[in-house]
């Protein structure tokens, strides 16, 4: 029998309706649409303005899209991992949740957080039990409702952030499309220079941790940039290195969108010059987190073809980062 490999044979998505542009961040903070353009390459993001609505409503609609799309049925999923930074609840599953509401009823399911590379994480985890022979269909679902946890009073850190979600299929391949490598990496100096500083364990919310804002993102913006730009690169040269991928080979790069210099200087050191290759949705919705990998699956979809090399990569908070060379499965 030949070997089993995870390939992805659906995606899903979902954004907000709301639209936070650069203007009205302008009226916002002492900001500009040249400096945020310039410096990060988002022009606008999506919002959730619903107050009764968290996380798992964009990971819902996300995977409702999915299930349309393929015409699958919720009941054959036999898993289903929620990418997120922004559960629903700090305890309770947000994937348990999100299981139930879309009917994936013999599902088992739970979260993974991995900061912005929680959806790079779960796709190699989900990765790991389709090859196992044991699971057939496992949903991997990444969303934020960044907009929970973001303050709108600190310019370095609303221009950058939006609220998204999407959702891939895996399931078994004998082929041998889908996933073929992964370089995975975490660093735990990381946590020094983003993070949320109050509500966990370390220092648990009190008045006083919410009138100084520790309930919000902090980032020092220069360390980690620098950070994200050699690991993000190192990661995505070593995958293609160690499966004798040159730049021509790449079909496509899918990178975490964070900051486009992020993006642009790891196609540079890839020597990816053809710039179609290297895929863009920053400008429309910023940085969503989980959601960013499986928004540009969805938005790029048609293009991709059977037997395309994909190099995925991230990185985020923690810090985590790392690389994946994924084989497309499927013509749209
Ligand atoms: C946040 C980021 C865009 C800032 O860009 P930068 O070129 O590093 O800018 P700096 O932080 O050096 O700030 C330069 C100046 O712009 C100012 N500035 C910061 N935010 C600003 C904003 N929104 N609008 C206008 N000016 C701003 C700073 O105060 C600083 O002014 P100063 O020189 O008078 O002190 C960039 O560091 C970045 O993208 N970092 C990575 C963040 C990230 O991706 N986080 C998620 C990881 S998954």
């Amino acid at each position: 029998m030949s070997k089993i490999t995870a390939a992805i044979t659906a995606v899903g998505a979902y954004v907000p309706d709301y639209v936070l542009t650069n203007q009205i961040l302008e009226t916002m903070v002492d900001t500009n649409d040249e400096w945020i353009t310039t410096r990060t390459g988002i022009k606008e993001r999506r919002i959730l303005k619903d107050k009764d609505k968290g996380t798992s409503y964009l990971g819902i609609k996300a995977a409702e899209d999915l299930i349309a799309k393929k015409g699958l049925d919720p009941k054959e999923i036999d898993m289903l991992i929620f990418a997120t930074a922004t559960p629903d609840l700090p305890v309770a599953a947000t994937a348990a949740y999100t299981a139930s509401k879309i009917g994936a009823v013999n599902a088992f399911s739970y979260d993974l957080q991995a900061a912005c590379s929680s959806f790079l994480y779960a796709m190699s985890t989900a990765a790991r039990y389709i090859e196992s022979g044991r699971y057939k269909k496992v949903l991997v679902v990444g969303a934020d409702k960044m907009s929970s946890i973001i303050d709108y009073t600190d310019r370095a850190t609303c221009i950058i952030f939006g609220d998204g979600g999407g959702a891939v299929l895996f399931e078994p391949n004998e082929e041998g499309l889908g996933v073929q490598d992964e370089y995975l990496r975490t660093d735990g100096i990381g946590r020094d220079f983003l993070r949320i500083e109050a509500g966990g364990s370390l220092l648990p919310p009190t008045e006083e941790t919410v009138a100084n804002r520790q309930h919000f993102v902090h980032q020092d913006g220069k360390t980690v940039f620098k950070y994200a730009v050699s690991n993000m690169a190192d990661a995505s040269v070593k995958i293609m290195e160690r499966n004798n991928l040159t730049n021509e080979d790449v079909n496509w790069l899918i990178a975490h969108q964070a900051n486009k210099r992020i993006i642009d200087a790891t196609a540079k050191r890839m020597n990816l010059t053809d710039e179609s290759k290297v895929l863009m949705n920053i400008h429309r919705y910023g940085n969503t987190t989980s959601a960013t990998l499986p928004l540009l699956l969805s938005d790029y979809e048609k293009k991709f073809k059977k037997g395309d090399n994909i190099v995925f990569a991230s990185f985020g908070g923690g810090f985590t980062w790392g690389s994946m060379y994924v084989k497309w499965a499927y013509n749209s």
